[in-house]
């Protein structure tokens, strides 16, 4: 199995990828083609990003297929997200899979994509591997997780409102800047002085205790009505830059300080972080800087490049893999979810707080 060639699709939301991938880490072939049709209205349309992958996708994996030198026909099974996500581009995505593997007689996979998340670090350094605590921050999702063995995951906690992908992108948006506006606002606030303005912490307070609803969950939405208003008192170019600078400092304060208390508590000092949001430098370089053994456990920071930190096929193609060998095969009436349930998923870690599904 270790030559195994898996064919990743990815079409959640704005990006449409395939990947081949060999074994468990070797990337034979990756095509990512970005949506740029969204710039123009401010956020993902769904309409528009279900019919750009209904155009590209046969060009896209053909390209990944040419790049990994193999044909279609070589592919020893298919992995494609199912879900969560906008539901007529999952479709599109999930079709594409179940067409193609039941032409060429291959088992398919249905991979949830925020699981995929997780795979994506693991593909460039072989040590981002199991135990270690996870914050998965994207456009739609904020999650913090213990994962002591792959397949085994505990919630720790979510986001009650507003993803930290979500925020930065409408932080952007009060700011004049372009969508995506993570990468944006980064790139703003390094021009900006953080110590001008301060920004509330949302949901973080020195008297949470372990068991508190709220010990880890995050909340972003209370954030971006106070960027709204310090923008108004901080006009002018210059103004903008320390807006962002504020809201990088307060959204990574958060982010960080919750992902520490889970490493304290759970004691395992290993942390990954992925999604779009883990490409951000301030986030990287703040955990990295925080980071302690604890117990006498070694501290290590794991995050993908960039471009496996962002929606991709080869983190579907490595999830994929692992079902797989546990022989978790799709049935032929697979189908594509726009809420779907995190694999594996327990929620015993959290306090008595709201639960919300996906
Ligand atoms: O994981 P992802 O590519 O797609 C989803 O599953 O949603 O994450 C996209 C999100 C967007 O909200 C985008 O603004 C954000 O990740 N993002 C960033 C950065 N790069 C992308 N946020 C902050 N800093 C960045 N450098
Ligand atoms: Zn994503």
């Amino acid at each position: 199995m270790s030559d195994t060639l898996v064919l990743g699709i990815e079409s959640s939301c704005d990006e449409t990828s395939a990947a081949v991938l060999r074994g468990d880490r070797e990337l034979l072939g990756h095509v990512i083609l970005s949506q740029d049709a969204h710039e123009v209205w401010g956020g993902v349309v769904p309409e528009i990003a279900a019919r750009a992958h209904l155009s590209v996708l046969d060009r896209v994996v053909e390209q990944t297929l040419q790049e990994a030198g193999v044909g279609l026909g070589d592919v020893d099974a298919l992995g494609v997200t199912t879900g969560p996500g906008l539901i007529g581009a999952l479709l599109v995505g999930v079709s594409w899979a179940k067409a193609a593997a039941f032409a060429l007689d291959r088992p398919l996979v249905g991979v949830h994509h925020m699981e995929a998340h997780l795979f994506a670090p693991g593909i460039e350094d072989p040590e981002a591997e199991p135990p270690f605590v996870a914050l998965l921050v994207s456009g739609g999702h904020t999650l913090l997780l213990h994962v002591e063995r792959w397949g085994s995951y505990r919630l720790l906690g979510e986001t009650r409102d507003d993803a930290a992908g979500e925020a930065y992108d409408k932080v952007a948006r009060l700011l004049g800047l372009p969508y995506p506006g993570g990468p944006h606002v980064e790139r703003l606030a390094a021009e900006g002085d953080r110590g001008r303005l301060r920004l509330p912490r949302p949901m973080l307070r020195r008297d949470q205790r372990p068991g508190d609803p709220d010990f880890y969950d995050f909340s972003f939405s209370g954030l971006k009505t106070a960027v709204a208003a310090a923008r108004e008192e901080t006009p002018g170019d210059e103004g903008a830059a320390h807006v962002a600078a504020a809201f990088q400092e307060a959204a990574v304060d958060v982010l960080v300080s919750k992902t520490l208390r889970a490493v304290e508590e759970t004691g395992c000092p290993r942390v990954l972080l992925g999604g779009g949001v883990a490409s951000n430098r301030g986030l990287r370089e703040e955990a990295a800087k925080r980071l302690r053994r604890v117990g006498g456990r070694e501290a290590r920071l794991f995050f993908a490049s960039p471009r496996l930190s962002s929606d991709n096929g080869a983190m579907v193609a490595r999830a994929a893999r692992f079902h797989l060998l546990r022989g978790a095969v799709a049935p032929p009436d697979l189908a594509a979810h726009a809420a779907l349930p995190f694999p594996g998923l327990e929620r015993t870690g959290r306090g008595k707080g709201r639960v919300r599904g996906g």
